[in-house]
């Protein structure tokens, strides 16, 4: 393939990403209710005007909330096409809490990012309910634009990184500075450098 037919077809991918990233209001308000969840504060009422007060206190006391809605409003302005205005936000999220996600990546509605420091790259997809805890990178290996898909509910503790096209499987958790290049099933405890799955739940 020349250098030509692969930019057109990573440009074809690219919109096939954008035209699935979720609706701005609608990532926000699930954003928030996992947030609030994973920091042990309610539910939320789920009526309009108490998510956008929420969403406001999460931003102010959370650095990383604010830069998860600049992404969030980032991927909803890629998502109509619109030129420019996206890499500003990128810069935002990136100076507020170190937010790096690429353009080629899919984050579900309602995932929680408590402190920032993450880099999320290549055609990667986190599904909804998982946390990227700080310093956490999902990513890709040489030669290789596909990235990890990490299931639902997945906890990626600090410091691990998932790279490749591995799959984490729903409910697992990868534990702080595990480096996952295999998959991991649903359920399971993965540790370690390569990281190696220690226990897997009946369920999964
Ligand atoms: C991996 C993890 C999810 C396991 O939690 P758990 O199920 O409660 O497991 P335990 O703490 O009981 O540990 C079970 C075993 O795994 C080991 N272990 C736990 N975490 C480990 C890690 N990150 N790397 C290597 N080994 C680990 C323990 O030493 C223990 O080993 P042993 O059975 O030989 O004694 C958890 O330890 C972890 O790393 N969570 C991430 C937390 C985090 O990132 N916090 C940052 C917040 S900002």
């Amino acid at each position: 393939m020349t250098a030509w037919q692969h930019a057109r077809r990573k440009h074809a991918n690219l919109r096939l990403i954008r035209d699935r990233h979720p609706p701005f209001r609608r990532a926000v308000a699930a954003d928030v209710a996992t947030a609030l969840r994973c920091r042990g504060e309610g539910q939320g009422s789920g009526r309009p005007l108490d998510t956008v007060l929420e969403a406001l206190r999460l931003m102010w006391t959370s650095d990383a909330f604010a830069a998860l809605v600049a992404y969030r409003a980032r991927a909803a302005l890629q998502r109509r096409g619109v030129p420019v205005l996206p890499r500003l936000l990128h810069h935002v999220s990136m100076t507020l809490a170190q937010v790096c996600i690429g353009d080629p990546v899919l984050i579900h509605p309602g995932v929680y990012v408590p402190h920032g420091q993450i880099v999320v790259d290549g055609f990667t997809e986190v599904r909804s309910q998982s946390r990227l805890l700080p310093w956490t990178t999902l990513g890709l290996k040489e030669g290789n634009l596909i990235g990890p898909t990490i299931g639902e509910g997945v906890v990626i503790g600090t410091g691990a990184r998932v790279l490749g096209p591995v799959h984490v499987g729903d409910g697992a958790r990868v534990g702080a500075n595990a480096v996952v290049v295999r998959d991991v099933p649903s359920g399971a405890v993965a540790v370690g450098v390569p990281a190696v799955v220690r226990s897997s739940s009946p369920a999964g």
